[in-house]
């Protein structure tokens, strides 16, 4: 379990003040972590760990953008357009370099070699870790005991994509990647609680 800095009450207050915006974010975000998936498989194809993992994770993403969906209609919300807060891009942005222009030239165990795969990885673990934290924290303080159900669900989910994106990143550096990871953990926490943002998933409080 990756422990990232615990969401602020700012958050919690506005998070649940304004349930549908957060569930039309989540809905965006659960899409975008399938696509993430898809776009590793295309990326590395060659890394047999990683293409079956990226195909069941893609497939369980759009199974939770379903079930966002369902909550929308449950609550008579219609899907749509919302401005991203550009927490993922933010994050990327602290990732060394940029990963090897063929995917077939990647050594899986050379850290040095593969340090912007690394930190892409651990970029996505640490996305994973953020959602699980604040369904955690949804979870505990929601006052609807269907979406409290709901967000329990994905936070156990949530927290396994966290580690498996981290075990991939150990498998690029052939050994732990804790001393990078924190450094990650400190930039996130930076990011996630950036001020004057929207209400989202990952950010706004
Ligand atoms: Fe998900
Ligand atoms: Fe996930």
């Amino acid at each position: 379990m990756i422990a990232v800095e615990p969401s602020s009450e700012s958050w919690v207050k506005a998070a649940t003040g304004d349930l549908t915006t957060l569930l039309l974010d989540h809905a965006h975000c659960e899409k975008k972590a399938a696509s993430t998936a898809i776009r590793f498989l295309f990326k590395y194809p060659d890394w047999s760990a990683l293409v079956l993992a990226m195909s069941r994770l893609a497939r369980e993403e759009l199974v939770h953008f379903e079930r966002v969906l369902r909550e929308l209609e449950h609550r008579g919300v219609t899907f749509g357009p919302l401005h991203s807060a550009n927490y993922a891009a933010e994050l990327f942005k602290a990732c060394r370099g940029h990963g090897p222009r063929e995917a077939r030239s990647l050594r899986l165990g050379c850290a040095e070699e593969n340090a912007p795969v690394i930190d892409e990885m651990l970029a996505c673990a640490l996305i994973e870790a953020r959602s699980h934290e604040r369904f955690e924290r949804l979870a505990e303080v929601v006052p609807d005991a269907r979406l409290a159900t709901f967000y329990r669900d994905l936070a156990e989910a949530e927290a396994r994509h966290g580690s498996l994106y981290v075990e991939l990143a150990e498998e690029a550096a052939g050994g732990p990647v804790d001393a990078r990871l924190a450094e990650l953990v400190a930039h996130e926490a930076r990011v996630v609680a950036r001020p004057n943002q929207a209400l989202r998933m990952h950010a706004g409080g």
